[in-house]
């Protein structure tokens, strides 16, 4: 992990109130997916860095890209970096998504989408079914960019204004049988995960989200970002920015 100086090289709205910038690096180490970067904002009012997922990156063009629905004052700002101008950025953060099988299903709920793309990039040798989620047309973000790595992608809204209508969740549990994946990685919002405990429990393939909290350093100094664990030796707290953000399923408590 480096504290960095980015260059902006694209900063644009690409859906409904969520935006897309790319940064560029001068190196850039080994990316997993599922990692993460913390930007500080120009603004120096807001002393706090503000987290994003790595939606994807390319290692020989020393370039990172960040999906981000503006949501706050701090993404607000963001809007209004402009192309050329200067960031300082930490990455990469976190434990990382490391699949172990060859077929994965991945999952993504909202904004949780924009972690997947990265996914796919770090792991070329496997293959990869996925499921995005978005409330409606509106919300739809990087269906194109992952079909275009060659995965199968199937999209549902909860109000059926594009793809398939309901909870992703649903569709994704029905295509277990069929696709027999080795590993389901899903990254979305907690009602999510709760609903994917439900539905999953039993499906024999061992489930991995990514958790998102409110971070303070980003890096497990502070503490503001604990979670609750409960593994084999009992229940624990754990950091999501620095021994995770990804668990498996069946060991936190939600
Ligand atoms: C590891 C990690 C990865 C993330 N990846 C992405 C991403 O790829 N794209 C994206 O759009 N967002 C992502 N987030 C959430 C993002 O960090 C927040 O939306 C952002 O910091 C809000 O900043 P703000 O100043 O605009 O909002 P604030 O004014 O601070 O808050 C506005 C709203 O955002 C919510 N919020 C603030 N911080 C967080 C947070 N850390 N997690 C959840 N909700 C928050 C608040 O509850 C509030 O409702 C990620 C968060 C984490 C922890
Ligand atoms: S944000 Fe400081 S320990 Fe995780």
């Amino acid at each position: 992990m480096k504290d960095r100086i980015a260059t902006v090289i694209k900063n644009r709205p690409c859906a409904e109130g969520i935006w897309s910038m790319t940064l560029a690096f001068d190196d850039l180490e080994e990316i997993k997916g599922a990692q993460f970067l913390d930007i500080k904002l120009p603004d120096r009012s807001k002393v706090l860095r503000r987290p994003f997922c790595i939606c994807d990156f390319d290692k020989d063009a020393k370039t990172a890209d960040v999906c981000y629905a503006v949501v706050g004052e701090g993404t607000k700002v963001l809007t209004e970096v402009k192309e050329g101008d200067k960031l300082n950025v930490l990455l990469p953060l976190g434990n990382g998504y490391s699949p172990k099988g060859k077929r994965i299903m991945l999952v993504g709920g909202g904004m949780g989408s924009a972690v997947l793309p990265a996914v796919i990039t770090a792991n070329p040798d496997k293959e990869f079914f996925v499921y995005l989620g978005f409330a409606n047309a509106g919300k739809v973000v990087l269906e194109k960019e992952i079909s275009a790595k060659g995965a199968t992608v199937t999209v549902a809204t909860d109000d059926g204004s594009y793809g398939k209508k309901g909870f992703v969740t649903s569709y994704a549990r029905e295509a277990v049988d069929t696709v027999k994946p080795d590993e389901i990685f899903v990254c979305g919002p907690e009602v999510m995960y709760k609903a994917v405990r439900k539905s999953f429990e039993g499906c024999g393939v061992p489930v991995y989200v990514s958790l998102e909290q409110r971070m303070g350093c980003g890096i497990g100094a502070c503490l503001v970002c604990n979670c609750k664990v409960k593994r084999a030796d009992g229940e624990g707290y754990v950091r999501v920015c620095k021994d995770g953000p990804v668990f498996l399923l069946d060991e936190v408590v939600l």
